[in-house]
């Protein structure tokens, strides 16, 4: 007997977000128990940038009491912590909302929070929501890999037009696209090639559109994998920009036992709304004052390398997560795209 087709965001949905779902089930961040790694989870560093981020939005936005930062998909709540664990000057007035829709880290990310950062307080100023909360509000909508877990659908280019795949018994299903799909391939790539495939992010344009709508002045801050031209990612081979990963290996194709794999997509920038600035996530941490943050540990490390004891020890692994932040062939070559609304 034959199952029924499902188009392919359909398909990803309920695989990484429907009861049985890779994030429902636990699926998370992390270095040794997790499946993926992220750039909170690789150093308290960037927290910290972050939090001198959130500082001069304050500032520019004159101060303003409550400053509610959004933390959109805020997984096990590690930015969130580290944030807090880096004393901003804005504190007094900062709202931090995590907002996750998977119960199971909401749940595990708001107990790590107030449990490290809040464990003296009766009150804190940390709440963990399934959806964004109702505005008008004035501050930062802040996420992190948080866009390219938004399934896109997938289009190929035919002889005749463009085709949109769908999943049917754990394989890839090819139909011929609708009209305004088929209107959106060929408006972001005109020439492409019989066979060419891209994404459509459709999900995440929505998500940022209610992102925007949402604040009366502030920030829309993102950092995620992608390139700002979909006509870039059209010219790889969809395995590249649609991947999976379970215990941070690459997982094969995501057409088979939904629920067991994160699966993700390399962002195409263009498709979003408005006209956010972009830049690599290496130049932003550095414009945030990520070398003065290590500038103790270099020092340290200089001194102590030829017979290092545990602090020097530990200054040289803070220069590797810096590194590891900022790498050109990593971390470093995320976009960082920044909305600014209201002024
Ligand atoms: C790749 S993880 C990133 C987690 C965390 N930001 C980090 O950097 O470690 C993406 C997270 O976004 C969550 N998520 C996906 N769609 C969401 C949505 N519409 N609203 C809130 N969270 C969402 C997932 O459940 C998952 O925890």
């Amino acid at each position: 007997m034959h199952g029924p087709m499902t188009r392919f965001d359909r398909f990803a949905e309920e695989a990484l977000y429907g009861p049985k779902g890779f994030y429902t089930q636990g699926g998370n961040a992390g270095t040794e128990l997790g499946d993926f790694i992220t750039s909170p989870e690789t150093s308290t560093l960037f927290g910290a940038c972050v939090a001198v981020y959130l500082d001069r939005t304050w500032r520019d936005l004159q101060c303003p009491d409550p400053f509610v930062v959004v933390e959109a998909g805020s997984g096990r709540g590690t930015l969130c912590r580290d944030v807090f664990l880096s004393d901003p000057e804005c504190v007094t007035a900062l709202r931090y909302v995590m907002v996750e829709r998977s119960q199971l880290q909401r749940d595990a990310a708001f107990a790590v929070v107030t449990s490290s950062c809040f464990a003296e307080s009766n009150e804190v100023p940390v709440t963990a929501l399934k959806d964004l909360p109702a505005g008008p509000l004035t501050g930062v909508i802040v996420g992190n890999e948080l866009l390219d877990n938004l399934p896109p659908r997938v289009l190929r280019r035919t002889a005749t037009g463009w085709s949109e795949l769908y999943v049917k018994d754990g394989h890839e299903d090819w139909h011929p696209a609708p009209q305004e799909a088929h209107n959106m391939a060929t408006a972001l790539v005109p020439d492409a090639p019989q066979g060419t495939c891209l994404p459509l992010h459709l999900k995440s344009a929505v998500w940022v559109k209610r992102a925007l709508d949402l604040l009366d002045r502030g920030r829309v801050l993102l950092f995620d994998y992608g390139l700002e031209r979909t006509a870039d990612i059209a010219e790889r081979p969809m395995h590249e920009w649609l991947r999976t990963y379970r215990q941070h290996r690459r997982a094969g194709a995501p057409y088979a036992d939904a629920g067991s794999r994160d699966i993700t997509c390399d962002v195409a920038f263009d498709q979003l709304p408005g006209f956010p600035r972009i830049v690599l996530q290496r130049d932003w941490l550095l414009s945030q004052g990520l070398d003065g943050m290590t500038e103790w540990a270099r020092a340290k490390w200089r001194d102590s390398a030829r017979s290092p004891d545990s602090s020097a020890l530990a200054a040289r692994s803070i220069l590797n997560e810096a590194s590891a932040l900022a790498d050109p062939g990593g971390l470093g070559s995320f976009l960082v795209a920044e909305w600014q609304v209201g002024e």
